[in-house]
């Protein structure tokens, strides 16, 4: 919101006189005070000397420094200052580098005045936003956390008190608990501070791994022990003599494999697939499943002397919806990291924001949340995640939040940016089950909004759905078109058909 008292500040840099005069009437018109320079390199005296404006507006191509230069210069002195490009050339490449080194928008010359005064609206409400932030007390140092494992909450020192306990001898554990719990990071940290910390740990997934590979890969084979086998070679057991071998997603392993485990825990003892020669190994055991064994155990996929001799001590990770008090701890844990790496300015939440991801019930655990920080760090365009940065699926368990902010929620894209998303306030489930709360979004709730949209003459929107959702998978499997392809049902080429249709 617009200081009462003080009018905000806008700074257009142009070297063209006649689009800083424009530009500044439109400007003018609706109250900002509007300061001009002509060059970049007097843009960045200007907001050095202070005070800072609330917003520049920056032209790309000027004689002397680029825009995109002035862009970094003033960014990086002041990673809150908002900064909006204006360019002729609506290629690719100045959009990418634009938003690359973090442009809140850009804009096309020549001008439509009330695009720019939206987007001038959206930048100041953007910039209120920021301010509102203000100081952020982090509730971590990452330094105290080098272990990686972030929590403090009962079930959390439960958790460290066992590992505590189970470092000092050999004993076989089971790690328990739904995806994304931790429970590889608990196995790590077992090893760690364990007499073995010297020797190898190593991770092996049964998932990963085809039934007539397995055995193999654990326990190695003769030569001409089977077709394709042209050399002896050595397995994972072998290689990890002295350390700690991590069997991860166990319930997942053939019965035959099964069998030899058992051999293993009961004798130190191992053969190589194909060869005669019993090999002493000396080597810990850890599992971990998300597999209910006792289930399994009753139908007879899961031997049951194995199960016993594995779950002599079991640690089971609570999912991150049983401790949403570490949420922010975790937050500003994966923060801290990216400003760490370099990867990111954005060092704050907005406490709205911080809200929602507090709410959310985080089925994928910790790896969402991790990946939600990413992902919101990413598209932040100052200091802090707002609202409106977070991704639309974490909005929509809550449809409170989604409701007050829909409008705010505005796309990002200046074709796109007069949508304006009506506060359609969406469908609630009528039962409060393990999906959701009774505010959940429903699918059908966001389907009728989308209905909505488009019936309300949005005819672009049903394009940017199937884009956003693709660009969306893209960057949640990291970039791998495989993957993402797999997970939205589509073949690598249609999918690569549709990126490119961009
Ligand atoms: N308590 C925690 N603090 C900080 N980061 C965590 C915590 N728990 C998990 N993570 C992070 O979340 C991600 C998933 O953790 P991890 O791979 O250990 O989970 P998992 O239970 O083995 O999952 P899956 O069953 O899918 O294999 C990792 O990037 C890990 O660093
Ligand atoms: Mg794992």
């Amino acid at each position: 919101m617009p200081d009462p008292v003080k009018s905000p500040t806008i700074l257009v840099i142009d070297d063209d006189a006649e689009i800083r005069y424009s530009l500044a009437r439109v400007l003018s018109s609706r109250g900002y005070q509007v300061t001009e320079a002509a060059s970049g390199e007097q843009g960045i005296a200007v907001v050095k000397k202070g005070p800072l404006p609330e917003l520049v507006f920056l032209d790309v191509r000027m004689g002397g420094m680029s825009g995109i230069e002035a862009l970094q210069h003033i960014r990086s002195a002041n990673p809150k200052q908002l900064v909006i490009l204006m360019t002729a050339f609506g290629t690719a490449q100045t959009a990418i580098e634009a938003m690359k080194y973090g442009a809140f928008d850009y804009v096309m010359k020549p001008f439509d005045p009330a695009k720019v005064l939206a987007l001038a609206e959206k930048a100041m409400k953007a910039h209120a936003d920021l301010r509102a932030v203000g100081d952020y007390k982090p509730t971590i140092n990452i330094e105290d956390y080098r272990e990686g494992i972030v929590g403090s909450s009962a079930v959390m020192q439960d958790v460290f008190k066992v590992i505590g306990q189970v470092t000092a001898s050999d004993v076989t554990v089971m790690i328990t608990g739904e995806s994304g719990t931790g429970k590889e990071l608990v196995a790590r940290s077992i090893w760690k501070h364990s007499h073995r910390a010297g020797k190898p740990f190593i991770a092996v997934n049964c998932a990963a791994i085809p039934d007539n590979l397995i055995e193999s890969e654990l326990f190695g084979h003769e030569k001409g022990s089977f077709t394709g086998a042209t050399g002896q070679r050595l397995g994972k057991f072998e290689l990890c003599d002295g350390g700690t071998i991590f069997l991860d997603e166990i319930g997942d392993m053939a019965l035959a494999t099964q069998t030899k485990i058992l051999r293993v825990l009961q004798t130190g003892e191992i053969q190589r697939v194909g060869g005669t020669e019993t090999i002493k190994v000396d080597v810990r055991i850890l599992a971990a499943t998300n597999k209910d064994l006792e289930a399994m155990v009753k139908a007879k996929t899961f031997r049951e002397d194995l199960y016993y001799r594995l779950n002599v001590v079991r640690i089971k990770m609570p999912a991150l919806r049983e401790r949403d008090d570490d949420v922010p701890q975790i937050v500003d844990f994966c923060l801290q990291n990216l400003v760490k790496q370099k990867k990111s300015r954005v060092s704050k939440v907005a406490p709205e924001a911080m809200a929602v991801l507090v709410r959310h019930r985080w089925p994928g655990n910790v790896r969402e949340l991790e990946n939600v920080i990413y992902r919101s760090a990413v598209v932040a365009q100052g200091d802090a995640i707002l609202v409106k940065d977070l991704p639309a699926e974490i909005l929509g368990a809550d449809a409170a939040v989604v409701a007050g902010t829909a409008a705010e929620r505005a796309p990002k894209s200046i074709e796109s940016g007069t949508i304006g998303l009506e506060p359609v306030v969406p469908k609630t489930t009528g039962t409060s089950g393990e999906a959701g709360g009774a505010s959940a979004l429903t699918l059908d709730g966001a389907l009728d909004l989308v209905f909505a949209q488009l019936q309300a003459g949005e005819p672009a929107l049903l394009a940017r759905v199937e884009r956003e959702m693709i660009s969306r998978m893209l960057a949640a499997e990291g970039g791998d078109e495989a993957m993402a392809a797999k997970r939205l049902g589509i073949t690598k080429a249609t999918l690569r058909k549709k990126v490119q249709r961009d």
